[in-house]
């Protein structure tokens, strides 16, 4: 068993994880000098050690509630929303097998939150299955109402009328400012950070499976702070050893021959020239930095977890299925 079939194990199953930075071997169990995250934890509940976090943490991460509400004001936008109106709409509760009725996934992670008293919630993406008004405005009044402290970032759902003309950024652009631009609480829809219990919790859009320059760029000046980041993203970042259709942004294969869903989704072909020197970049820095905690996705639907240089990647199982992540912070 070489050292990435040895931390799937691990992620799959219960047990104590070593994240060391060390190349090559199987961490040691006690570390004499730990860098990057140490992690705990079973299928959706982790904790996470770093010696740059100071003080208890607990947060939750939801993604891919997939709602489907919609009302008279998406009547004309049904060519577009018919496809994504359905999947999902019934889901089997992950944990008991209890049907679930969309949205009763968003709603049960919304009442476990909150009962729970988490410092903060994430949520990364394909909340709703496309930019219906009912959608926003139910997803928005509930968080509300919740009294969290919470953060959101699109999944490639959230803002995509299917068959719009359009690159996948020019859909983004119009539809996260047309319709999801409440769900962001004034804060700008590609990248934004708010500090908790002194974590920069930094989000990033990377829905259309690339990175832009601002967002590089934002990244880090984030990294450069010195302080702990987590950072939270839809689409998942490639791990080293994992394939495309599980970590894909960032991985050498991605691009045009790679694309197999884009006339079902009816948007344009990834590119024939793969990912952007920007994107390589951004991922190589995530994975470079010592400073970051973790990275939490979604997009896949199924648990997973991911380590790459004693930097952890944790994806979320589907929140229409009333999966979420609960993620406790604390120092080494
Ligand atoms: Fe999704």
């Amino acid at each position: 068993m070489d050292r990435r079939q040895f931390l799937s194990v691990m992620a799959g199953g219960a047990g104590l994880l070593a994240a060391s930075r060390a190349a090559g071997a199987i961490p040691a169990a006690k570390p004499s000098a730990p860098r990057g995250t140490t992690l705990a934890g079973v299928r959706n509940e982790w904790t996470l050690s770093h010696p740059l976090v100071k003080q208890k943490l607990r947060m939750m991460v939801m993604s891919d509630a997939h709602l489907t509400l919609d009302d008279a004001r998406g009547e004309p936008w049904k060519e577009f929303s018919a496809r994504m109106s359905t999947p999902y709409r019934t889901m089997k509760h992950w944990r008991n097998g209890r049907q679930l009725v969309s949205p009763a996934g968003f709603d049960e992670v919304l009442a476990k939150a909150v009962q729970a008293k988490v410092d903060f919630l994430a949520l990364t993406g394909d909340i709703v299955s496309f930019p219906s008004e009912a959608g926003v405005d139910y997803v928005v009044g509930k968080l509300k109402a919740s009294g969290l402290n919470w953060m959101y970032v699109s999944g490639n759902h959230d803002w995509h009328y299917e068959g719009q003309p359009g690159t996948l950024k020019e859909q983004r652009d119009i539809w996260t400012k047309k319709r999801l631009s409440p769900l962001y609480q004034g804060a700008n829809p590609l990248f934004s950070m708010r500090q908790v219990k002194g974590v920069r919790m930094v989000f990033i859009d990377d829905s259309t499976w690339e990175i832009l320059p601002e967002q590089l760029g934002f990244l880090r000046a984030q990294l450069a702070s010195g302080d702990p980041v987590a950072l939270f993203m839809h689409i998942p970042l490639h791990v080293k050893g994992y394939p495309l259709d599980r970590a894909p942004v960032g991985h050498p294969d991605w691009g045009w021959n790679a694309d197999r869903n884009w006339q079902i989704e009816r948007r344009l072909r990834w590119p024939k020239e793969g990912h952007t020197q920007t994107t390589y970049a951004f991922r190589d820095a995530v994975f470079a930095a010592s400073n970051v905690v973790g990275v939490f996705t979604g997009h896949i639907h199924e648990p997973m977890c991911a380590v790459e240089n004693g930097v952890p990647q944790l994806v979320t199982e589907l929140t229409a299925a009333a999966g979420c992540l609960d993620v406790k912070f604390k120092s080494l």
